[in-house]
C-alpha cells in the first residue's frame, strides 16, 4: 500500500533530521524542507489514523511542562497551528475549509504571529487568578507569580472605563522580548562579563519559568493577548472585533490586525506585513489568518492539535545554518578591505546566498569563525547578509582560523591599519580592483549613467591599461577598442557614444559619481548651493589644509587632527574660546599663541560658508575638505576638466537676477508659501539661500514663530523682511 510505504519512508527522514538537528546539530535540511515533509507526514496520518506509528515524529507531543510546577488543567485545549508557507497553501486550506462549509461567506482577520510562548491567563470578577503555560495543552505550568511580574498583564480588568468582564473569563496570548528588551539585556550581561544570550524566545521561556519570581521581574517581558478561550457572557462574535475588546479591557494586542474578505487580500497584505516587520518593536514569524466567524470556525472543527479555522502563514527563515567555505579579501573604491564569506549555497529570507559579509578582521577574532565552519547567516529585509556567528559544537578539528591578508590580493601592496580604524585598507589608489570598484561607481546608474560598462569589460579595459582612473574614460577612441577582444564595431560605438552623452552630465551628478564619502545625491545639490564650482571647493580646502599644516607644527603631537578639533566646535557661539580651553586642557599650556589663536580664526572663517549648509555636519565638512585637497583627486579633476565636463556651476535660466549677491535665511511659517516655495522663489531671482545666520547674512525672511535665527539676526542687526517686504525687494531690486 503506497500510503503505508510513504509513511514509513517519511517517518524515519523526520526522525534522522532531528536526530541531526537536536543531537549533533548538524542540520540536514532547511526548516522549510523538514516543515513541508512533517506536513505531508501529519496529512497522510490525518488520513490514515490507523497508520501512525509509535516513533512517528507527529506523536512527540511537544510539552513544555518541568517538574518543579504546580500542573493546572486548561479550561480547554490550548489548539497550536498549522502551517503554510506559500499563497498555493492557503488556497488549499480555504478550498478544504469550503468543502466542509459550501454555504459560508469566508471572512479572514489577519495578525502577526508572535515569536514567543503562550500563557493562558484567568480572570474571575475581572482579577487575575491564575497564568499557566500551554504545557501539552490539557495540562500547563503554573505560573501566577512570574506572570504577575510583566507589566503589560492587567492585575484586574476592565482597566480604563470599560464594561465590566464576565464573571469568569480565560485568555490566551505570547510572552515575548521586545527587540530593545532583548538588546538591553545583553547589553547588561555583557558589562557584567557574562555571555550574551541568543535566542528570545528561548530566553522568555526560561526567563517566565524561573522557581523565584524576583527573578522574573528582572527581565523586561512583555505579553500580547490574541485570543479568548473561554467566557462565561456574552462576547463579540467575530475575531476581529474580539481583538477589539480585548483592547478595549487593558490588554496589549496585536498590531495592526485587519480583516479582509479574500486570499488576494491575504496575500497582499502579507507583502505588506513583509516590509513592515521590521519597524515592529517585537520580532514576528510570520502571521496567522483566522476566519473571522467564530461559530464558523467552530464548524469547521480541529485536525489532530489545529483548529481548521487559523491557519500560520510563515516568512521564510531568517537565520539558517551553512558551511564557510572560504573567507576573501574584498577591496572597496576608497581601499577599505571588507572578508567575504563564501558559503556553500543556502536559501534564507527568501533567497540563495552564497555570499556574506563578515564586517572586518577583528570582529572574525572576536566571534572566533574558522574556514570550515559551520556559521549562521541571517538575511533579513534589505540588509546585507552577514554572518551571525560559527556553531562551535559542530567542530570537527579540521578547521582553520582565518589570517588577515598582509598584503593586497590585487596589487601586492602591503595593506595598511589606519590610526583608530577597525579595518584594512590598500593604499594603492592605482591598485587595479580599486580602479575597478571607484569607475564602476562613477559609470553606475544614478551616478554618471554610462550604459555598455558591464563589469566583464570594465575589467577589461583596465588590464588593458586603458583606464587607470574615472577620466580615462573620456579618452576612449575606437582605434584602442576595436582590436580588444569582444569589441565589434556596434559595442564599441554604443560604449563610445554612451560616455560621450555623459559629458553633459550636470554638475551635481558627476560631484555625486565622484564617491566622496558622505555624499551622495542630495548632499551634492546641497553642496552646490554655497559652491558653485568644484574649483572654488578646492581652493578652499587647499587653503584649509595649508593652515592645519601650520597649525600641526605649531602644537604638540594631538590624537585628533587639529581640523577635526576646531570643526567640532564651530558650531558654538564662541568657537575659539572653546578650542583654547580645550588646548589647554590638553597641553596643560594656560596661554594659547596669537599664532594659533590666528590660524584658528582662519580655519573657521574659510570653512565658514560650508558649515552654513543646511544638514552638513563638522564631519562631512572635514571628508570633504580632505577629499579636495588631495593631490590625487586634484589631478583627478583636472582630467575631467580637459575631457570637456563641466566643472562650474551653470547659471540656471533665472526669472530675474534682482537678489543677485544676496544671501537670505528662511525662518518661521509665513502667510501664503511654504519655505521651500520661498527659497525658490528667492533663487529664480538669482538670490542664495542659506541655513544659518551669520554676518554674511544679507536679510532674514521671518514669519511667525521664529526663534533662535530672529534673535541671532537682530544681535547682528541683519535686516528682517516679511513675505510681503521679500515681494517688493524683488520687485524693486536692492536699491
Ligand atoms: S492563534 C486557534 N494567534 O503560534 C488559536 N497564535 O505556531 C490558535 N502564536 O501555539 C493560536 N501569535 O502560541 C494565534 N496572533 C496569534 C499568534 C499565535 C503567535 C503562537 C501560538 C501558537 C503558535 C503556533
Amino acid at each position: 500500500m503506497e500510503a503505508q510505504a510513504r509513511i514509513r519512508a517519511l517517518t524515519g527522514l523526520l526522525n534522522e533530521f532531528s536526530y541531526r538537528y537536536y543531537v549533533q546539530h548538524a542540520p540536514a535540511v532547511t526548516d522549510v524542507e523538514y516543515d513541508a515533509l512533517y506536513r505531508e507526514l501529519q496529512e497522510l496520518e490525518a488520513e490514515h489514523p490507523e497508520l501512525i506509528a509509535p516513533d512517528s515524529p507527529t506523536q512527540r507531543a511537544g510539552s513544555d511542562l518541568s517538574q518543579d510546577f504546580q500542573k493546572v488543567p486548561h479550561i480547554r485545549p490550548v489548539l497550536g497551528l498549522a502551517n503554510a508557507f506559500s499563497d498555493e497553501d492557503l488556497a488549499t486550506w480555504q478550498t478544504r475549509n469550503r468543502r466542509l462549509q459550501p454555504e459560508a461567506a469566508f471572512a479572514y482577520t489577519i495578525e502577526p504571529k508572535f515569536d514567543g510562548l503562550t500563557l493562558v491567563l484567568t480572570y474571575e470578577q475581572g482579577v487575575l487568578v491564575q497564568a499557566a503555560t500551554r504545557g501539552n495543552g490539557v495540562v500547563g505550568d503554573d505560573v501566577t507569580a512570574s506572570a504577575r511580574t510583566i507589566h503589560s498583564v492587567p492585575l484586574r480588568i476592565p482597566v480604563a472605563d470599560a464594561p465590566p468582564p464576565p464573571p469568569l473569563l480565560v485568555v490566551r496570548g505570547e510572552v515575548l522580548f521586545t527587540k530593545e528588551a532583548f538588546a538591553a539585556l545583553n547589553r547588561a550581561r555583557i558589562a557584567a562579563g557574562e555571555p550574551a544570550y541568543v535566542n528570545a524566545r528561548n530566553t522568555a521561556s526560561g526567563s517566565l519559568k524561573q522557581k523565584d519570581a524576583r527573578l522574573t521581574a528582572q527581565r523586561d517581558l512583555t505579553l500580547y493577548v490574541y485570543d479568548i478561550l473561554h467566557a462565561d457572557g456574552p462576547l463579540p462574535a467575530s475575531r476581529f472585533d474580539r481583538l477589539n475588546w480585548l483592547h478595549q479591557a487593558g490588554f496589549l494586542t496585536p498590531a495592526d490586525a485587519v480583516r479582509v474578505h479574500d486570499l488576494d487580500a491575504v496575500s497582499a497584505r502579507a507583502e505588506w506585513w513583509k516590509k513592515q516587520r521590521e519597524k515592529l518593536p517585537y520580532e514576528i514569524d510570520g502571521l496567522v489568518v483566522k476566519v473571522d466567524d467564530i461559530e464558523l470556525e467552530g464548524l469547521l472543527g480541529v485536525t489532530g492539535k489545529d483548529p481548521r479555522g487559523a491557519i500560520a502563514l510563515k516568512f521564510p527563515s531568517e537565520q539558517v545554518g551553512t558551511r564557510l567555505v572560504a573567507v576573501r579579501p574584498q577591496i572597496g573604491r576608497t581601499g577599505r578591505i571588507t572578508p567575504t564569506a563564501h558559503l556553500a549555497p543556502v536559501f534564507v529570507g527568501g533567497a540563495t546566498v552564497s555570499r556574506a559579509t563578515l564586517h572586518n578582521y577583528d570582529q572574525i577574532a572576536q566571534l572566533d569563525i574558522r574556514i570550515g565552519d559551520m556559521v549562521t547567516v541571517k538575511r533579513s529585509g534589505d540588509v546585507i547578509p552577514y554572518v551571525v556567528g560559527p556553531i562551535a559544537a559542530m567542530r570537527t578539528g579540521r578547521e582553520q582560523a582565518v589570517a588577515p591578508p598582509e598584503i593586497c590580493l590585487e596589487c601586492g601592496d602591503p595593506v595598511e591599519r589606519r590610526e583608530g580604524f577597525v579595518d584594512l585598507f590598500c593604499p594603492n589608489a592605482a591598485c587595479p580592483e580599486r580602479v575597478f570598484q571607484k569607475v564602476s561607481f562613477f559609470a553606475s546608474k544614478g551616478a554618471m549613467d554610462i550604459e555598455g560598462l558591464g563589469p566583464k569589460t570594465l575589467h577589461q579595459l583596465i588590464s588593458e591599461e586603458l583606464i587607470t582612473d574615472e577620466a580615462d574614460l573620456f579618452a576612449l577612441k575606437a582605434e584602442q577598442l576595436l582590436p580588444l577582444e569582444r569589441f565589434a564595431e556596434r559595442k564599441t560605438n554604443e560604449l563610445l557614444k554612451s560616455i560621450d552623452q555623459a559629458r553633459t552630465r550636470p554638475l551635481h551628478q558627476i560631484l555625486m559619481a565622484l564617491g566622496i564619502p558622505g555624499v551622495g545625491g542630495v548632499m551634492a545639490k546641497l553642496l552646490l548651493e554655497s559652491f558653485n564650482s568644484l574649483e572654488t571647493l578646492a581652493a578652499m580646502a587647499s587653503k584649509v589644509r595649508s593652515l592645519e599644516a601650520e597649525l600641526t607644527a605649531q602644537l604638540p603631537p594631538m590624537d585628533e587632527a587639529p581640523l577635526a578639533l576646531a570643526l567640532r566646535h564651530a558650531h558654538l557661539k564662541s568657537p575659539e574660546t572653546a578650542i583654547v580651553r580645550k588646548l589647554d586642557e590638553l597641553f596643560n599650556v594656560p596661554q594659547t599663541s596669537e599664532q594659533v589663536l590666528g590660524l584658528l580664526r582662519g580655519i573657521l572663517k574659510a570653512t565658514d560658508s560650508l558649515l552654513a549648509v543646511e544638514g552638513i555636519g563638522h564631519i562631512l565638512v572635514e571628508q570633504v575638505i580632505r577629499w579636495f585637497s588631495d593631490p590625487q583627486n586634484m589631478r583627478l579633476l583636472e582630467k575631467l576638466k580637459a575631457a570637456g565636463l563641466g566643472l562650474e556651476q551653470t547659471a540656471k535660466s533665472r526669472a530675474s537676477a534682482q537678489l543677485a549677491g544676496l544671501t537670505f535665511v528662511i525662518t518661521g511659517t509665513l502667510p501664503f508659501m511654504s519655505r521651500a516655495q520661498a527659497r525658490s522663489l528667492i533663487e529664480d531671482h538669482g538670490g542664495k539661500v542659506t541655513g544659518s545666520v551669520s554676518r554674511r547674512t544679507s536679510y532674514l525672511v521671518a514669519g511667525t514663530r521664529a526663534g533662535s535665527k530672529l534673535t541671532r539676526a537682530q544681535q547682528l542687526e541683519i535686516p528682517v523682511l516679511g513675505e510681503e517686504a521679500l515681494q517688493q525687494l524683488i520687485k524693486d531690486g536692492n536699491n
